[in-house]
């Protein structure tokens, strides 16, 4: 998609999230420099479907299933409440399918289904997240972690177990460093953000697909 067609769906989504989430909701966390990032992945890995795991209220799938219609688009959550507001939410949409399940036993089988899914990992609750299980489901995609420390002090990150989302938690779950990059801070995006609370860190894992393609990315620098 072009950089207009990214703007001129995001800020069409309405910020269900804010309910809950300590980022007052919206689509990928209301940062409209992530939606660059990943329609630059989309694009220059040409992705044939979209996974999210942990979609909560839908807010971002929302979004992919608008920006990218004409992709499949799959989510799960584990809470059957959010899955019922999603499933009412976007009953509309024929792209997308939203299941009730832990990502852990749902993701593998979703991602053998396609040839290379670009895969949003949000799945996570307080302390507690799957996410060391969810990279072990992927033999085959391109990965954004969501809430992934970055180390710089405008990107917040989440704590698993007391643990931070972070390089180390990713070389203990034997991914190559080689293939992992973070967003670039410092990267001349064509929108601004208009983001003024909490803004995530996020990595993006090129698994078993040639990572040159996201060193490439520029909005992004090696981790
Ligand atoms: C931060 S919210 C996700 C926000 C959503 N991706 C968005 O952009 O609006 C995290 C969600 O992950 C879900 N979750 C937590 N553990 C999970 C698991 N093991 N499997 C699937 N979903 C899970 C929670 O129920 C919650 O709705």
């Amino acid at each position: 998609m072009s950089v207009e067609d990214v703007y001129a769906q995001f800020y069409r989504i309405v910020r269900l999230g804010q309910l809950t989430l300590s980022d007052g909701g919206g689509p990928l966390g209301f940062d409209i420099s992530l939606a660059i990032e990943i329609d630059w992945v989309l694009t220059n890995y040409s992705c044939d479907a979209i996974i999210e795991t942990g979609c909560h209220l839908g807010d971002s799938s929302e979004y992919f299933a608008r920006c990218y219609s004409h992709l499949q688009v799959r989510a799960c959550d584990i809470s059957p409440v959010s899955v019922q507001i999603c499933n009412h939410r976007l009953s509309g949409l024929s792209n997308i399918d939203i299941t009730c399940s832990d990502s852990r036993e749902w993701l593998r089988g979703m991602v053998e289904r396609f040839s290379l899914p670009f895969i949003f990992l949000d799945a996570h609750w307080r302390s507690e997240s799957p996410l060391r299980e969810e990279l072990a489901c992927i033999d085959r995609g391109v990965i954004c972690i969501h809430d992934f420390d970055i180390e710089h002090d405008r990107f917040d990150y989440d704590l698993y177990n007391g643990r931070r989302c972070d390089a180390h938690f990713l070389a203990d779950s034997a991914i190559d460093k080689s293939r992992c990059f973070v967003n670039n801070p410092q990267a001349d995006y064509p929108l601004p953000c208009l983001q003024i609370g909490r803004r995530s860190g996020r990595a993006f894992v090129a698994a078993g697909v040639e990572p040159g393609i996201l060193s490439n990315c520029p909005y992004l620098r090696a981790l």
